[in-house]
């Protein structure tokens, strides 16, 4: 009996834990949230794992103010199976639409299902799903991932043009399974498969932290004598590898070439300072157009089923010009 009811408890603690961070940004996170006609939209963000992902969190909540409308939020903190218990929290709270930001690609249909069979209309925002059945959802919103790859690749096909002999490049990886992680190791790959002499010699992930970063990094430089170029899924394992490569006694832009995604401030301020060489654009400032989305759907319309986002490249002169101006 006593087991029972501490298996009981414990189960209770369990599920508490994985709703934890399931509520409102800052207003009321209970019952179903239907006051004053307003539009009730649950959000479900990946975490806080990178510069991107806290302005990204920021410009939907600011942007839902702005808006007039009651965003539920809750952060998955990198876990798939809390982004599950948030969609489902959502479906029992009956908000009038759901959107998130796939952890990973996969595993989502169960819960796609039941959102869809409780009528509350998902979209998606910065990542993909990989679900056949794309009913599921209304409308995806976010960068071409590919694409941003395919500019890095072709930045260093462009370098070394008519250069000889081996370029050894190592890369960092986003979080596996993650949309962006699949398709900017796919659009580079492809893109430097142009010039025989670009090798990855070595690639892993980094999880998109700056911690991880660093730590691959450091373990690239002790079993690779010669690395000429780090191309890395985003900003912050940039800086992290940045931090060991310096530890190393090289240097970063120099000695080893870097191209990083994203452009957040510190990334940009790298990049003008001559630490990294390239960096390919990728908007975390989604929030007005989900906003718009979730209006549209509410209203019965049908939003377009894949928006994209609107993106550019720098150098380090460019960054120079741009740093000032930049927001996040
Ligand atoms: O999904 C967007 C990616 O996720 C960003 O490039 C990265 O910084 C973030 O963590």
């Amino acid at each position: 009996m006593l087991k029972k009811l501490s298996v009981a408890v414990a189960g209770f603690v369990l599920l508490g834990s994985a709703l934890a961070g399931c509520g409102s940004s800052g207003d009321d996170s209970s019952g179903s949230g239907k006051k004053d006609g307003k539009i009730v939209l649950g959000f479900s963000q990946v975490g806080a794992e990178s510069g991107w992902r806290t302005a990204n969190t920021k410009s939907i909540q600011d942007s839902a103010k702005a808006a007039g409308i009651e965003l539920k939020f809750s952060d998955a903190q990198g876990k798939q199976e809390n982004q599950i218990s948030a969609i489902r929290s959502f479906i029992t709270q009956k908000v009038d639409v759901i959107a998130f930001s796939p952890v990973v690609t996969s595993g989502w249909d169960a819960v796609l299902k039941e959102a869809k069979d409780a009528n509350i209309p998902v979209i998606l925002t910065d990542r993909a799903v990989d679900s056949q059945d794309t009913s599921l959802y209304v409308s995806f919103l976010g960068s071409d991932f590919i694409e941003e790859g395919k500019k890095a690749g072709q930045w260093l096909v462009d370098q070394y043009k008519g250069k000889s002999g081996p370029v050894n490049i190592v890369e960092l990886q986003g979080t596996t399974g993650a949309a962006p992680a699949i398709d900017r190791q796919k659009g580079f790959a492809e893109t430097i498969a142009a010039d025989p002499n670009l090798k990855i010699v070595k690639s892993q992930t980094g999880d998109f932290t700056r911690a991880q970063g660093k730590t691959v990094m450091e373990t690239f430089l002790q079993s690779t004598p010669k690395i000429d170029v780090l191309y890395a899924h985003n900003d912050d394992m940039g800086l992290g590898a940045i931090e060991a490569i310096e530890a190393a006694g090289k240097k970063p832009g120099q000695d080893i070439k870097i191209i990083t995604v994203d452009a957040v401030k510190d990334g940009m301020t790298a990049l003008s300072e001559g630490k990294i060489n390239y960096i390919v654009e990728c908007s975390p400032l989604l929030g007005p157009q989900l906003m718009d989305i979730a209006k549209q759907v509410k209203d019965g319309g049908t939003p377009e089923k894949r928006i994209l986002t609107k993106e550019t490249t720098f150098t380090q002169e460019q960054a120079k010009t741009e740093l000032p101006n930049r927001q996040y």
